[in-house]
């Protein structure tokens, strides 16, 4: 072996080492405070049936054709440009769902994106927005799943494309793309402002379909909630921040009560994915549909594309 051909080895193991570790996201990166978090009361139910609610949980986790959507039973496929995902069982299961779960790992889970075994979770589960949870509120949707029916039974695989079908290529995503702030709230704002910001971008996740998003699946921060591509139909989802292209012409009430019945300003009724976002925020109250209506108001204005009528 000459020299080069040593150096180019060393090198290659160098590479390869480094791209493990790197991968390793939880194990080096996790925003790991939550490991220490201790609970500062008892899980609430009643509050937790809200944030599950806002969170639409059932939109992907209810059990594949099942006519009770609090059977969380999952395997409904989400289909995506990655490949199809089969959401988990969630339900209080002991063996096939998260009925052996500590609260730490659940919200290590929900907030971190990190499995009980330390895997990454792909952002399918878009842990991305309910990572702003604060950690008793993540307690209380926990308390109010265990509530809910155990349902027996896993869900098939993910069939994903490669390479997307290494999981540890996830760290390396969480790494460059998750986002570790966290929603404080202003002083300079309402009440109502901060409960709509905490509810749109947080467990609502919003954006997680109304923004365009990068080459790798990440949403483009300054184009957030102003439109993009519809990845599970046709045609675009629309932009929702107050640019004419978007929700300019909406009053705060018209936004508070699409969110209620799924009728726009014209007497449309939304369809598609929305249509079951509305199913989940037409449980939320009217006080927290408003708070989002004004938040959404207050935005910057960010051009999107106009909607064929
Ligand atoms: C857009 C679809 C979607 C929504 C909405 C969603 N999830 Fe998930 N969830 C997934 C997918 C997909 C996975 C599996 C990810 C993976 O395998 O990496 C998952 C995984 C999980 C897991 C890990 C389960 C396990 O066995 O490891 C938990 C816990 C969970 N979700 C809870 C929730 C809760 C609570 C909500 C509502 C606040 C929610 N999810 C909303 C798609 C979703
Ligand atoms: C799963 C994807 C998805 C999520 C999550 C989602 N939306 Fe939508 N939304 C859509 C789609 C798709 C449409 C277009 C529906 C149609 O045209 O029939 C839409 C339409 C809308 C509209 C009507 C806009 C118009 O110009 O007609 C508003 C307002 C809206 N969404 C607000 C929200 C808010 C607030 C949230 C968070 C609580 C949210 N959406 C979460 C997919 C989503």
């Amino acid at each position: 072996m000459n020299l080069a051909t040593r150096l180019l080895l060393v090198f290659s193991v160098f590479v390869i080492a480094a791209g493990y570790w790197l991968t390793d996201f939880d194990a080096h990166f996790a925003f790991r405070g939550d490991g220490r978090w201790k609970p500062t009361r008892a899980g609430d139910p009643a509050n937790g049936k809200v944030l599950f609610a806002a969170g639409g949980c059932v939109s992907c986790h209810a059990s594949s054709g099942a006519d009770d959507r609090l059977h969380l039973g999952g395997g409904k496929p989400l289909k995506t440009p990655f490949g199809t995902f089969y959401p988990p069982n969630i339900s209080p299961d002991p063996k096939d769902g998260i009925g052996r779960w500590t609260e730490t790992q659940f919200i290590r889970a929900i907030r971190d994106g990190t499995a009980p075994d330390g895997r990454p979770y792909y952002p399918s589960f878009p842990y991305t927005s309910y990572r702003h949870l604060s950690p008793d509120d993540a307690i209380d949707i926990f308390t109010y799943i265990r509530t809910l029916p155990p349902v027996s039974g896993k869900p098939p695989n993910h069939d994903l494309t490669f390479p997307f079908s290494i999981r540890r290529g996830v760290g390396l995503w969480k790494l460059a793309f998750l986002d570790g702030s966290v929603i404080e709230p202003e002083s300079n704002h309402s009440e109502s402002w901060n409960r709509g910001r905490y509810l749109v971008d947080g467990v609502g996740h919003c954006a997680e379909c109304h923004s365009p998003r990068n080459f790798m699946g990440a949403i483009i921060d300054e184009k957030r909630l102003s439109g993009g591509p519809n990845l599970e139909g046709k045609g675009i989802v629309p932009n929702i921040t107050p640019d004419k292209t978007g929700l300019a012409a909406w009053s705060e009430a018209d936004i508070a009560n699409l969110l209620k019945d799924g009728f726009t300003p014209d007497f449309d009724s939304v369809g598609g994915s929305m249509a079951e976002v509305v199913r989940n925020t037409a449980e939320l109250s009217d006080v927290d549909r408003m708070a989002m209506a004004i938040y959404l108001k207050s935005l910057p204005p960010i051009q999107g594309q106009m909607r064929s009528k």
